[in-house]
């Protein structure tokens, strides 16, 4: 299965093998379907809110993948992502939330977190914008960094994120091993940043003084 850029950026950020793997707001499942075929987990589920979509996927999985799906086991779930409950399981489990914006996203990492108290939880999250919000709230919420990656698809810049509770390393609210200066895309993205940040601050928006102050920073090093 040929994946976009993006994701195919976040298929190989999952180097471990999972009991159970989330491909949360799943789409047309693409994402999910490649980490069944490889074998990343024992059980890989495709969730989204949409009932059409998960209805054609269902069809879709049983109808195209049966060959290589002898000894895997997948499921589909038409629900809210923030509804979730994690089956117990002794194992590792991996919720991906990716192509949803950073607000979003956020509400459901918050959602699942609130709901599995006392669970190690790890996630990998790439949301369309708002990148600083997420990471505060990651920071908030008490996770570690695992991985993170900068992608650039269809001159739009997105940050893989793959963070757990179990984690000790500190995540950057702007980004830290992610970064290759030596890129001319890394700096694109930070001067585009600035360059965002620049117009908020004109409203006088304190905040965004403050985030300015970070990504300036990464230009400095
Ligand atoms: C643009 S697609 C992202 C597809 C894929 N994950 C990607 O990154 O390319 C966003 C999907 O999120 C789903 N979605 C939005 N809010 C959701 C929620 N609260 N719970 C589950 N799915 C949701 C939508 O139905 C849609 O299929």
């Amino acid at each position: 299965m040929k994946l976009s850029h993006r994701l195919e950026q976040i298929n190989r950020m999952v180097t471990d093998h999972y009991d159970h793997i989330w491909d949360c707001c799943c789409d047309h499942g693409f994402l999910g379907a490649t980490l069944l075929q490889r074998g990343a987990a024992d059980t890989v589920h495709f969730v989204d809110v949409v009932p059409s979509l998960t209805e054609a996927l269902e069809v879709q999985l049983a109808r195209f993948l049966p060959d290589f799906l002898k000894g895997r086991d997948w499921q589909v779930h038409c629900m809210d992502v923030s509804t979730l409950t994690l089956p117990e399981s002794p194992g590792r489990q991996l919720i991906i939330i990716a192509g949803v914006g950073g607000d979003l996203t956020l509400e459901m990492v918050q959602a699942i977190t609130l709901s599995h108290p006392n669970r190690e939880l790890e996630f990998m999250l790439c949301p369309v914008r708002q990148h600083y919000l997420l990471r505060q709230g990651l920071i908030h919420l008490g996770y570690g960094l695992v991985d993170e990656a900068l992608v650039c698809e269809n001159k739009r810049f997105y940050e893989a994120i793959h963070v757990s509770s179990g984690s000790n390393q500190v995540i950057s609210p702007v980004g830290d091993q992610m970064w290759d200066l030596s890129r001319a895309l890394d700096r694109e993205y930070i001067t585009r940043t600035i360059a965002h940040y620049e117009r908020m601050g004109r409203n006088a928006d304190q905040e965004a003084e403050q985030i300015l102050g970070y990504y300036r920073g990464l230009l400095a090093m």
